[in-house]
């Protein structure tokens, strides 16, 4: 399977040190960059036109760049017919962005795929949906100066917090729109389970945690659920959890396997 990368950073380059450890099934093509992006993080060529991506004849394109990439590309490489693979999903509570691909999708044969990312418990979720979801909540909690240069400093003075305090509390859509740079865990709970405004979200800043602390809780017909995750960062970029780039492994595999989990 051929696979050409949007983004050439942290998870860009974790996703290509996977792929060549299955490289008689997966091969990276190239990657999309911006101007900075001179030296690819593989063997593969750097270019920056979406045309000359698409020239490499990709099976599937994978988006791990950031929310403009999204916005630029996803109808694009959907029209071309080839699915694609979006790990920015915060970009999608952009109600309009979310509408176009939305109907890019439905255009044409190939499909967008969302990875669960940094969250645990996206089956379940997804699956639960379907007998019908009473209450989904997320709370998410970071170290405090892990909020710093987000409006949290504009509503509490973060080097002075000494207990787990929340920060935010609204729907996912609000929390993704307000704290873009930490949209995608919201986004990707919301569009598992019950939506964007059905959706609650609790950031928290907690002096006790040194990791990023995603915990999804859901009640419906299947029973209930609290499922918590402890992320440790990428190697490469402190602000990505690692999970990311893994679950964005495991969907690429699951592409090239013959049984897929
Ligand atoms: N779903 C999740 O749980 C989850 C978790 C972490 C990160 N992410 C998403 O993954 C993205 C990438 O993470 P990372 O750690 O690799 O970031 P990074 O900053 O290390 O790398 C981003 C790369 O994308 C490139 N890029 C940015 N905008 C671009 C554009 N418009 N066109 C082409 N290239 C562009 C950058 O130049 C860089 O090479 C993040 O921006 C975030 O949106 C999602």
């Amino acid at each position: 399977m051929k696979i050409a990368l949007i983004g050439n950073g942290a998870i860009a380059k974790l996703v290509t040190q996977f792929c060549a450890t299955r490289a008689s099934t997966l091969t990276i093509v190239g990657a999309l960059g911006l101007a900075a992006d001179t030296q690819s993080v593989g063997a593969h060529p750097v270019v920056y036109k979406l045309a000359d991506l698409l020239a490499l004849k990709p099976d599937l394109v994978v988006e791990c760049a950031g929310h403009s990439a999204v916005e630029a590309y996803a109808a694009p490489v959907l029209d071309a017919g080839i699915d694609l693979v979006i790990v920015s999903t915060g970009s999608l509570a952009d109600k309009k962005l979310y509408d176009l691909v939305k109907a890019a999708a439905d255009r044409s044969t190939a499909q967008v795929k969302l990875p669960a990312g940094a969250l645990a418990g996206v089956d379940a979720l997804a699956s639960g949906k379907l007998a019908g979801l009473t209450k989904v909540t997320l709370k998410s909690a970071k170290p405090p100066k892990a909020w710093k240069g987000t409006p949290a400093e504009k509503t509490h003075n973060l080097d002075a917090i000494t207990e787990r305090t929340v920060i935010f509390s609204g729907t996912a859509r609000e929390a993704a729109l307000t704290f873009p740079k930490n949209a995608n865990v919201a986004a990707t709970a919301a569009l598992a389970g019950v939506g964007f405004e059905q959706t609650m979200v609790h950031l928290v800043a907690d002096p006790g945690v040194t990791q990023n602390v995603h915990r999804l809780e859901a009640e419906g017909t299947f029973g209930s659920m609290q499922l918590e995750i402890q992320n440790n960062p990428s190697p490469d970029n402190p602000k990505t959890s690692h999970m990311a780039a893994l679950s964005l492994m495991r969907m690429i595999e699951n592409e090239a396997a013959g049984i897929l989990i």
